[in-house]
């Protein structure tokens, strides 16, 4: 052993076969047990845990110095492996049936006045992430960011394999539409003009296409200013792909190829591919969601032909009205509880239904409201449709057919999640994959009526590509029945990736831009230079771009994407550790030309 060496192996190394070596560690103390003067410590770093004990009876000297120790202080040991006594090992740690007896003790740091115990479960987001570098400490945040890590390695080996090749582009860039606010930055140079953070490489890596690269990805940063949730955040990461020369179908095979690499590199399984597809249609239709979590059953069932000339009105008159009426079955409900009920109604009416009508079976007997407006031809048709059965609760919802898919859709997963039926069915030791449910979700509609702005937004954005039959729609102004050529991956019921292939012909692309409000004189302002690289010579191209951080959490079975990131923002959008957002210094903003105007605290 060399004296300059803090340490010959890491605290996840050492395995019965090493005991009698001589060995150097160094971590933090995890834990410290004072067992009658015998001290036990979980030293801790990155890879694990080793158990050190100090007795006494082998060194004296060291073991009364070990009493000075607390947790999260950072030492060295220099000692021997012995085997744990009998009895006394934890077959839970890989390092479990030994532990190293120190002959010497260098306390590197110490750890003072802990702001929250690491050991504890989390309590306070705030706190933990205003000490984030602390936080980080927890074994389970480690490994997300290692399994992380694993993630890009695999992404970029995978694609690098099939020609593709990483290229940065710009941050410090112009708005790219992508359907959220734009953070902006003053130029110093150039005052009164700002960039745009980029909400993600959209238009750079269309040029790129245009460039002749034909394949690039990017692990690439993408900044949204929207409203904060579990999985979203103001910056984010994204795997961004574009190719010239493809169809859906390439883009597909190179997306389904490099999930399986991830998989097979951070889970080490194999996934099915191709995965299956479900047009937005028939998504919304059969699972009231555009990303539908199929690893629970209870499907939309229609029911116009049971109810078209029924006697209870709020049925038929829905029907009459062109809107539809659609149940869903949840299986072992019955016993739902008033304030379940109340609960369902109140989601129903967010999502725009007017009621939420529903029947419990219990005892064999059909309990509801509604019950005695139905025929006994209708309750008979009622079913078998729907297989009812004792134990079942149905809920239904007549109206439009985008509100009272999106109601049942949302009750659905409500219901599933009172149930638990999303909740993760991996068992420990045995990752099989069977709790993953990829899908693509594809023929999204290309244009969104937004009465709020009074025009027509794009649904992906406005370089999407509409799909060649709807083309005619197009002249037609049917903007609202057209179809666009893009798609979604979806992983149980998250969205983790979309996409489409795009606009090369530039009398299209302005086509588009008009059909979306945007004036010829903001074309060329704001997008002159896509309509110009348009003509010379752009290849057909598509692409997708992936939220790295939504994969990872699923990967790592977390529910929010910050337990994914190192060093991610609050719900208002501050990082606490830096306390960014901050005021700046007044000479700063003279130099941009900024006087801020007088704000009310
Ligand atoms: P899109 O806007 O669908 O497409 O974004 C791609 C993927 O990025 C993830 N994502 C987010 N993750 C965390 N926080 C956010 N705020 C956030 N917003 C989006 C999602 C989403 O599927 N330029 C197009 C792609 C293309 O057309 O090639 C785009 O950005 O998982
Ligand atoms: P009403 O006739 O308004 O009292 O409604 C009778 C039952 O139908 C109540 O349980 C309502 O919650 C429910 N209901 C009303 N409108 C709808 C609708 N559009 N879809 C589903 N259920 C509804």
């Amino acid at each position: 052993m060399t004296e300059q060496m803090y340490r010959t192996h890491h605290c996840n190394e050492l395995r019965k076969t090493d005991i009698g070596r001589e060995v150097k560690l160094a971590g933090w103390v995890a834990v410290r047990r004072d067992h009658g003067g015998v001290i036990f410590i979980d030293l801790r770093d990155r890879e694990g845990l080793t158990q050190v004990v100090f007795r006494p009876e082998e060194n004296a000297e060291v073991a009364k110095q070990s009493h000075s120790l607390r947790t999260e202080d950072v030492i060295q040991v220099c000692g021997k492996v012995a085997p744990r006594l009998p009895g006394t090992e934890n077959p839970k740690l890989a390092t479990g049936d030994i532990e190293v007896l120190p002959q010497s003790l260098t306390i590197l740091n110490r750890a003072e006045n802990l702001p929250f115990q690491l050991d504890a479960e989390l309590s306070n987001e705030d706190l933990e992430l205003t000490y984030r570098y602390f936080d980080l400490r927890r074994p389970r945040l480690s490994r997300n960011l290692q399994t992380r890590h694993r993630v890009t390695q695999a992404t970029r080996q995978f694609l690098d394999s099939q020609g593709f090749i990483e290229i940065e582009t710009p941050i410090l860039s112009k708005s790219t539409p992508e359907g959220a606010r734009d953070f902006l930055v003053p130029s110093r140079l150039l005052p009164t003009k700002f960039y745009a953070l980029p909400q993600a490489p959209q238009q750079y890596k269309q040029l790129l296409m245009v460039a002749g690269m034909e394949k690039y990805f990017q692990v690439a940063k993408a900044f949204r200013d929207e409203d904060m949730r579990a999985d979203r955040q103001p910056e984010f990461t994204q795997i961004d792909i574009e190719a010239s020369f493809v169809t859906p179908n390439d883009i597909y095979a190179v997306t389904e190829g490099m999930l399986a690499a991830i998989f097979k590199a951070a889970r080490g399984i194999e996934i099915p591919t191709p995965f299956p597809q479900l047009t937005y249609r028939e998504a919304i239709d059969t699972f009231g969601s555009d990303k539908p979590d199929r690893r629970f059953d209870m499907k939309l069932v229609d029911l116009e032909d049971v109810f078209r000339d029924s006697q209870f009105k709020v049925f038929q008159s829905a029907l009459v009205e062109g809107g539809v009426v659609k149940a869903i079955n949840a299986k072992n409900f019955a016993g739902i509880t008033i304030g379940q009920v109340d609960e369902l109604t109140a989601i129903a009416k967010t999502f725009g239904a007017k009621g939420l009508a529903f029947i419990k079976v219990e005892n064999g007997e059909w309990k509801s409201p509604i019950v005695k407006f139905f025929s006994e031809a209708e309750k008979e048709s009622l079913r078998t449709k729907l297989q009812i059965e004792e134990g079942d609760c149905i809920f239904f919802a007549a109206g439009k057919w985008e509100i009272a898919c999106e109601v049942l859709g949302r009750i659905r997963l409500r219901i599933a999640e009172i149930q638990g039926l999303t909740s993760a069915n991996r068992q420990s030791g045995s990752d099989s994959g069977s709790d993953l449910d990829f899908l693509w979700v594809t023929d999204f509609p290309l244009m969104q009526w937004s009465a709020e702005e009074n025009k027509w937004n794009a649904v992906h954005h406005p370089f999407t590509r509409p799909k060649a039959e709807d083309l005619e729609l197009l002249e037609q102004k049917k903007f609202g029945e057209m179809r666009a050529d893009a798609y979604d991956v979806v992983l149980n019921g998250v969205e983790i990736g979309g996409g489409s292939m795009r606009i090369h012909e530039p009398d299209l692309q302005a086509k588009m831009f008009e059909a979306l409000g945007v004036s010829a004189e903001d074309q060329q302002a704001k997008f002159g230079h896509l309509l110009r690289a348009f003509r010379l010579g752009a290849p057909p191209h598509g692409g997708i771009a992936l939220g790295l951080d939504r994969l990872v959490m699923l990967i790592c079975d977390e529910e929010s994407i910050r337990d994914v990131m190192a060093f991610p923002k609050n719900n208002r959008g501050q990082e606490l550790m830096t306390q960014s957002p901050a005021e700046v210094d007044p000479k700063q903003l003279r130099e941009l030309g900024i006087t801020l105007a007088k704000q009310k605290l």
